[in-house]
């Protein structure tokens, strides 16, 4: 199916939630909570992709390059190119319910390990959501998924780590700018930021039960650090696509002091309005070893299925290839910043 096609599907199947844009950019979703908007004026999520698009690439065409390495290993995970898709939960509220949030779990995991790559499943204030995500990625794709545990009380979050172990999984992941999200204030169920010392509690339960621990929703070197010496062994540079606070960073903008504060102690994930294989290979020339996106999978979820979960992602690989050979790129496990026009 066209990816015009599958997103005409998801227009008609979201009841206005969600306008499946050509370009999924925040504007005509700006400040829907519960929605797929952003926070507040939506600046937040327009200006993840105002600051990736205002990069440009040094193009060299000089060079041996035919064939770049797309595949890696990252915290554990093989994936056939450095993407993932992010976790996106909620499609009651969110969504207008398109369709039940287990089905969309298995489609999204069915379409990523047809392109070779991986999911992270959502957490949620809604009872089951955690659950329902890690059974249905966890169908196709045997515990190779990461599981997002909001950042609850201590107690919570070690019990939902357990769950993630059980399912066979050997990471999981935290998002902590969740303390920032309207729709869990909504439903009586705020979080709170860590601290350093329950950070380290929590990274080192899950270490105790074999899981690699990653830190999402960081925009500063401050807070990498930290998560570094917390004992996290990944973060995501993320800003919940715009949906935690108005005025945030661009995660284009964020990256690279991130970078050079702890690239090599820690894998950099980053996400937020990447929407090209171009894009990811900026995220890349950035500092990042692996990026994730979020919307426009759920967008080919709900339009077209697992079918059409993978062809968005082969068509971010065919974008990351042509951007690879244009810039003299010849792998994704090592790409200099100097692609890019200073
Ligand atoms: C409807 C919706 C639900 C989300 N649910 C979660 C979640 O449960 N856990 C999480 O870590 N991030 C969640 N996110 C944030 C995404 O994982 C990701 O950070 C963001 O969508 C990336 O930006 P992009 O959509 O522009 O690619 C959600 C985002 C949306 C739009």
């Amino acid at each position: 199916m066209s990816i015009a096609r599958t997103r005409e599907n998801a227009r008609g199947k979201t009841r206005g939630f969600c306008r499946a844009c050509p370009v999924c950019d925040g504007r005509a979703c700006a400040g829907e909570i519960p929605g797929m908007g952003g926070a507040g004026t939506g600046a937040s999520f327009t200006r993840n992709l105002a600051a990736l698009a205002a990069l440009r690439f040094r193009v060299r065409l000089v060079h041996e390059v035919r064939a770049p390495e797309t595949s890696l290993e990252v915290m554990g995970f093989r994936l056939s190119m450095p993407l993932m898709v992010a976790p996106v939960g909620g499609l009651s509220f969110n969504l207008g319910g398109p369709m039940e949030e287990g089905a969309y779990q298995r489609a999204v995991a069915e379409g990523a390990r047809a392109a070779g790559i991986t999911v992270g499943t959502p957490d949620a204030a809604a009872p089951g959501i955690f659950e329902t995500g890690l059974a249905e990625a966890g169908a196709p794709l045997g515990g190779g998924m990461l599981p997002f545990v909001k950042p609850w009380e201590t107690g919570l979050v070690r019990e939902r780590l357990g769950k993630a172990r059980e399912a066979g999984c050997a990471a999981a992941a935290m998002d902590l700018d969740s303390v920032g999200l309207v729709t869990l204030r909504l439903m009586q169920r705020p979080c709170l930021p860590k601290g350093p010392r329950e950070l380290a509690g929590i990274a080192a339960a899950a270490r105790e039960l074999g899981l690699r621990f990653v830190l999402k929703g960081l925009l500063t070197p401050e807070d990498a650090l930290l998560a570094v010496e917390a004992g996290c062994d990944g973060i995501v540079v993320s800003n919940h696509g715009g949906r935690v606070l108005d005025s945030s960073p661009a995660t284009a903008e964020a990256l690279p002091a991130i970078a050079a504060a702890i690239k090599g102690k820690a894998a950099i994930f980053v996400d937020g309005g990447i929407r090209s294989g171009g894009d990811v290979l900026k995220m890349l020339a950035l500092g990042a070893d692996c990026v994730m996106v979020g919307r426009p999978f759920t967008v080919a979820a709900v339009g077209g299925g697992a079918e059409a979960v993978a062809e968005l992602a082969e068509e971010f690989r065919g974008g990351l290839e042509t951007a690879m050979v244009m810039t003299g790129t010849a792998s994704v496990r090592s790409v200099p910043p100097d692609i890019l026009l200073g």
